[in-house]
């Protein structure tokens, strides 16, 4: 039977004292993790940054598109509230910071399940097996554009098996691979001390998306893109250092810098 014990506030200023998080808010029930970061910055003394704003349970969790987030006991959702300014990063890199959490977080399974088959679907999924492991929401507080959002929805020791029936294909959690529980103290942690290693290297001008084409889910693969109106087609050539996926379509090689993947085969 895999572990729902909740985490605890105590659990999580551990978490505080040990990665680069100077703030952590804990709930055991709101309705979007996403939304109390967004919000807490219009509160008076103003949160420090990085904060982590995490939730044992989400009643209106939020996906990419106006999509709902599913989660049940055993998961992880929580969100982090980031100063790219004070984290050395400009406002054009902000695009970069999904594929980045992807990384951090596929490097995060690969300790948890070393031979296991991870990869990032570009631009903000987690695939484990050829199902979705993860799913990361960043978004741009209206009330500052040097902040960002970056919303996390990890499946942990859940059981697909109890998902509603159109998830049960296509989703995965750690237990469901493994059969055994997994620490979500300690994937936090450890997820947490992958992303600030990625984002230093980033503010130093490091290529830190370098590895993404052994990751990359979409690579060789003809893909389509819902960008506005249209829909683009192409061979995925990876994805280059700013973010873009790169799409050789009939007429060249396509920058894609935001869009839908509607499917890919
Ligand atoms: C997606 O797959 O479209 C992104 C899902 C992101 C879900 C997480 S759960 C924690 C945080 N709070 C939210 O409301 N959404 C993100």
């Amino acid at each position: 039977m895999p572990e729902h014990e909740p985490l605890t506030p105590d659990d999580l200023q551990e978490i505080v004292s040990q990665t680069f998080l100077r703030e952590v808010q804990h709930f055991e029930e709101t309705g979007s993790t996403n939304t109390e970061a967004i919000e807490s910055l219009t509160t008076i003394p103003a949160t420090e940054t990085p904060a982590l704003f995490y939730a044992e349970s989400q009643t209106a969790g939020r996906g990419r598109g106006g999509n709902i987030w599913w989660s049940q006991p055993g998961s992880l959702t929580f969100s982090l509230l980031v100063d790219m300014s004070e984290l050395g990063l400009t406002p054009e890199q902000q695009p970069q910071l999904s594929l980045l959490t992807g990384l951090a977080l596929l490097q995060t399974g690969q300790t948890v399940l070393p031979r296991a088959d991870f990869a990032v679907k570009w631009p903000n999924d987690v695939y484990l097996d050829g199902r979705k492991l993860a799913g990361i929401l960043t978004e741009v507080p209206p009330q500052s554009n040097h902040h960002a959002v970056i919303g996390v929805g990890l499946n942990v020791n859940n059981e697909f098996r109890n998902a509603p029936a159109e998830l049960q294909q296509t989703g995965i959690s750690l237990t469901d691979l493994s059969g055994q529980s997994h620490s979500r103290l300690g994937i936090l942690k450890t997820f947490l001390q992958h992303l600030d290693e990625l984002l230093l290297k980033l503010s130093q001008g490091e290529k830190v998306l370098e590895k993404w084409p052994d990751y990359c889910l979409l690579s060789g693969k003809t893909v389509t893109i819902q960008a506005g109106p249209n829909n683009i087609i192409g061979t995925c050539q990876g994805i280059d250092e700013s973010g873009a996926l790169l799409l050789n379509t009939n007429t060249g090689t396509q920058r894609i810098l935001g869009g839908v993947v509607v499917s890919w085969e």
